[in-house]
């Protein structure tokens, strides 16, 4: 145990929270408040979360056990007396927490910490009420706190290097996820990321360049982000956005003033607790999810929504005041990003950053000019993911050029070009031997998890080249189809999922390779055919198989030899996804990281009870489903996979 007694002054929302938290990790905790009632309140509370828990299998002692160790009381003289740490919950008023502390300096333990919780207020002010500033820190929870994963640990100028060091330890030992801020800033790490993002994404509404929806659509959809930069302000309330974003600018932070959530908190219109704010719910505290159309992203604002927040996290790293992995785990754990700022930065181009930066200068928001960190990155030519060094390092993708396809891997992903534009990427027995023989080593290969097969220039593959049809026998044909119905059979027998991300014309052939794939992602102007009937053959890699039993209404496709449009194949079911050519790779590429955190022999599992289960007739399908359902219980990953969900984490499957 690293402190014998510890102390949580406040049982509100974030007190309550902490004081459960510190003992489910097995610590007696002193509870303190001015009134009895919002003890019991506190205790209620705590109550129902740790049945929730038990109800769940996520704890290992009963409710009861762990209540005993929580002690309460309305005198704060009893709760702070002879503590090893105080942890401050109570209102975010400076005057009522350097109250607080001054007190905790004057009955705690000469050695104890003593923490604040503030999410706004300075530490460094707060620790002059004690004559012990050495000992004062942030430690910054986030609500809920027995949810929530992450801890800000926050040094105020005075904080020595070892009540840092056992805050720290603290956290950790009570099971959460400490990231360390080195300098009291306004709104510390995880609200200036977050303020910086709300804060553009307002300056574009405001100035007519881009609608709510949009900046909330783009979030969604393109960043990943658990829930769209507007509807989190409304769901968190606007009050409160209002309120730090008041006390960060009070303190210095410089941003764009953003009127639209100030005049809904002016007008009492705060969000989903009113049932009205920048979006309208059915009655006050009830959320529901406003509709957020998927044809409102705008993927040319993502850069823009989060340069800022680039721009800030640089300054960071460059004043030493957070570890570019605090920076990125703080974005992961406090705000559900499926990635951290810099590795963002990474992928949009640090280049690209800078561009967006320098533009949004130039219209007059001088605070955003780029961070010298960023500049000296461009000049050092250090942009990010496309030269395999940005604000980290990345291997280098492998590439392999075989005369007719080329094979790029670029971990856990490995790409299959077809490379014969000249010919529309027509399959000749050179590029069906390769394409065999590159399926073979990447199967093979234990860190690529996912497979795609596209083409180079306006076609995925105009179909097997006619130019080796002069002079086949009947017999030479029917092995001709052969071979490639073996080929296409291999991509179906592979234990990885390949998705065919279709850039162009997907004929005969070619679109035969695409229905064997396991998922289909289509450019908006790929077409799509089987004009075999008007060479006067039928198609031989599989169509008339493959195409009935993938989208039956399409048929007729082969009797006409007619082209059809992307719109028309996803209508038809032909292709699971139809986006605009220029974000094609994008897509794909976040389609197939999605994939290949997975389990990949669960994914080898679903593939083979789709393509072969789907293929006989339902006993057999579900008898054999049940097989290998039953098979994956031996596995290591299905252990990850339970765990992971009961430790509310990131599973990592190993496929062993
Ligand atoms: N085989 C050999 N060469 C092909 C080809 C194919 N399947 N498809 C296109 N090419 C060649 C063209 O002959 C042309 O070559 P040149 O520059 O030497 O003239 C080059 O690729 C570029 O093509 P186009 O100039 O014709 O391009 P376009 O945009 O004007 O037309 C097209 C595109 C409509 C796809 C047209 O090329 C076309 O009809 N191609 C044939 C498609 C076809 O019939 N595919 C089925 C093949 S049979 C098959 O696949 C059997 C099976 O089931 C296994």
């Amino acid at each position: 145990m690293l402190f014998r007694k510890v102390s949580v002054i406040g049982a509100g929302s974030m007190g309550h929270g902490i004081a459960e938290l510190v003992a489910l990790a097995g610590y007696e905790v002193w509870l303190n408040d001015v009134s009895d009632e919002i003890l019991k309140r506190a205790l209620d509370r705590i109550r129902w979360s740790l049945s929730k828990l038990s109800e769940k299998g996520q704890i290992k002692e009963g409710v009861k056990e762990i209540l005993s160790r929580i002690k309460v009381t309305v005198n704060q003289e009893e709760a702070l007396r002879g503590s090893d740490l105080v942890i401050e919950a109570v209102l975010e008023d400076i005057n009522v927490k350097k109250k607080v502390f001054a007190k905790a300096d004057e009955l705690a333990s000469s050695e104890a910490i003593l923490a604040s919780n503030t999410s706004s207020l300075p530490i460094t002010e707060i620790a002059q009420a004690t004559k012990r500033p050495e000992r004062v820190i942030g430690m910054h929870f986030f609500n809920p706190p027995v949810l929530m994963p992450l801890v800000e640990i926050i040094r105020g100028e005075k904080s020595s290097e070892e009540s840092i060091k056992k805050a720290y330890d603290f956290a950790k030992a009570i099971g959460k996820e400490p990231v360390l801020v080195n300098k009291d800033l306004p709104g510390f790490l995880v609200n200036r990321i977050l303020t910086r993002v709300q804060d553009i994404a307002c300056y574009l509404v405001e100035k007519g360049k881009a609608s709510v929806i949009e900046i909330d659509a783009t979030s969604i959809y393109d960043l990943g982000f658990p829930m769209g930069v507007f509807l989190l302000a409304d769901y968190t309330g606007l009050d409160i956005a209002y309120s730090v974003f008041k006390a960060m600018s009070e303190r210095g932070f410089k941003a764009y003033d953003c009127k639209t959530i100030e005049s809904k908190y002016r007008e009492g219109n705060l969000g989903v607790k009113t049932g009205k704010g920048i979006y309208n719910y059915p009655a006050p505290g009830k959320y529901e999810r406003p509709k957020i159309p998927f044809d409102k992203l705008r993927r040319e604002i993502s850069i823009i929504l989060l340069s800022p927040a680039v721009n800030e996290a640089a300054m960071f790293l460059r004043e030493r005041i957070a570890t570019r992995e605090d920076i990125d785990k703080a974005c992961k754990l406090g705000l559900g990003w499926p990635k951290g700022i810099l590795e963002y930065a990474d992928e949009f181009g640090v280049d690209n950053v800078v561009k967006a930066l320098e533009s949004l200068w130039k219209e007059g928001l001088s605070y955003l000019a780029p961070d010298p960190l960023l500049i000296q990155m461009v000049k050092e030519g250090k942009i990010g993911k496309k030269v395999n060094s940005g604000f980290y390092d990345y291997e280098k993708e492998e590439e392999r050029k075989f005369s007719t396809i080329i094979v790029r891997i670029e971990k856990p992903i490995a790409w299959i070009t077809l490379n014969r534009p000249e010919r529309l990427n027509a399959i000749n027995d050179q590029l069906a031997k390769e394409l065999n023989s590159a399926l073979d080593e990447l199967e093979e290969r234990e860190e690529v998890r996912v497979i795609v097969i596209t083409g180079t220039g306006k076609a995925f593959s105009a179909g097997a080249d006619i130019t080796s049809f002069i002079g086949l026998t009947p017999v030479k044909g029917m092995m001709l189809s052969r071979r490639l119905q073996e080929l296409y059979n291999k991509i179906q027998f592979l234990t990885k999922p390949v998705i065919a991300s279709i850039n162009g014309y997907a004929l005969g052939g070619g679109l035969e390779l695409a229905m064997a794939c396991d998922i289909r992602i289509a450019s908006d102007k790929s077409q799509f055919g089987q004009p075999e009937i008007n060479l006067g053959i039928i198609p031989g890699a599989g169509g008339t198989q493959r195409l009935p039993r993938i989208a039956r209404k399409l048929t007729e496709i082969i009797y006409t030899g007619e082209m059809i449009d992307a719109k028309r194949a996803l209508e038809g079911g032909l292709v699971d996804r139809v986006v605009e050519h220029q974000y094609l790779e994008q897509e794909t590429r976040k389609i197939a990281m999605k994939l290949a955190e997975k389990p990949p022999l669960a994914i080898a599992a679903a593939k083979y009870a789709i393509n072969f289960g789907l293929n006989t007739d339902i006993w057999t399908g579900l008898a054999y489903e049940a097989s290998l359902f039953g098979i994956l219980f031996s596995t290591k990953d299905v252990i990850e996979g339970v765990s992971a969900f009961l430790e509310k984490r990131r599973p990592n499957f190993k496929g062993e």
